[in-house]
This record gives structure tokens, sequence and C-alpha cells, in this order.
């Protein structure tokens, strides 16, 4: 048993250190999902779509949602309220997308906390990387 869970801990540490495919990142958010909800029943693409459009209310007064930065259509380029170019979101537009466990944790980070003002949970994170994969 204690084997297994440092064999288990010495994968998760070079995927989180290596390049990554979205797979490998999803099945890491459905080990935490689980974890989070027992009656947790699987990742979806159309959730992830709402997730991506809704529009909040912000404590500051200003509405807001990922697609404020990342557009509606993820295929396309998006902008920082500094109006700096944000690449693609997509991965069919962008393959490095969620390539890169670290990257992706930090801007979960930073972006759920700037829309949401507060941090995303694994399900709404694995919603929002089937979405993206998903887009043709
Ligand atoms: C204020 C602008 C802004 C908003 C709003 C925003 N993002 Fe982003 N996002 C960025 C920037 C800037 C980057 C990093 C630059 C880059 O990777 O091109 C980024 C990158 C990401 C990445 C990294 C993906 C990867 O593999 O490269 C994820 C994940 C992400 N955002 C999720 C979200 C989610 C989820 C929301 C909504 C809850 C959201 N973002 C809303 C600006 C924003």
């Amino acid at each position: 048993m204690r084997k297994t869970l440092v064999i288990l801990g010495v994968i998760f540490s070079t995927t989180n250190a290596l390049a990554a495919t979205p797979q490998d990142l999803l099945k890491q958010y459905e080990a935490q999902a689980k974890q989070e909800n027992s009656a947790f029943a699987g990742f979806s693409a159309d959730r992830g779509a709402i997730f991506f459009r809704a529009e909040r209310m912000h404590s500051n007064g200003n509405k807001v949602s990922c697609s404020t930065c990342h557009t509606s259509d993820p295929r396309n380029q998006g902008k920082t309220r500094a109006n700096k170019v944000i690449e693609p979101i997509a991965p069919i537009a962008n393959p490095q997308r969620f390539t890169d466990a670290a990257k992706v944790e930090k801007w979960f980070g930073r972006n759920c906390k700037d829309v949401l003002e507060r941090a995303c949970i694994a399900q709404e994170k694995g919603d929002y990387i089937q979405y993206l994969i998903n887009v043709k």
C-alpha cells in the first residue's frame, strides 16, 4: 500500500513537471473531483460551455466572465484588460493549451479568483477543459 502511494506520488509529480496532454490533466481533475464530491458523475462539455460564457457581477461592479478576455469564440485571440493579445484558449487553434499542469493551475487560480472571487472546484476545471478540447 505504502509502495503504491509512493509510486502514485512519483507519477503525479512527474506529470506535473513535464509536458502533459489535456487528457492527463482531465484524469488528475477527475481524481480530485471524486474526492470533492462522492456523487461526481463525469465532466460535461455543455456545462463547461455555459461556465465559459456565464457573466457574473463582480463586487467591483463590473460584469465579468471567462469570455470577457478569452472572447465568446475560444478559437479567437483574446485580450487582457490592458489590451495585450491572449492566444486562443481552444487547443484546436492553439495546441499548447492544457499541456502544462503548473501553468494551467496557475491561471485557473488567478482567473477563477478574478471572475468568481473564489477558487474553481475540480468539477469546474474539468468541465472547462472538456468543453475546450471538444471545440472543433
Ligand atoms: C482578465 C482577463 C482574463 C479572464 C477574465 C480570464 N482569463 Fe484565462 N487567461 C488570461 C491570461 C492573460 C492568460 C495567460 C496568457 C496565455 O496563456 O496566453 C490566461 C490563461 C488561462 C489558462 C491557461 C491555459 C493553458 O493551458 O495555457 C486557463 C486554464 C484559463 N485562462 C482559464 C480561465 C477561466 C476558467 C476563466 C473564467 C473563470 C478565465 N480564464 C478568465 C486572462 C483571462
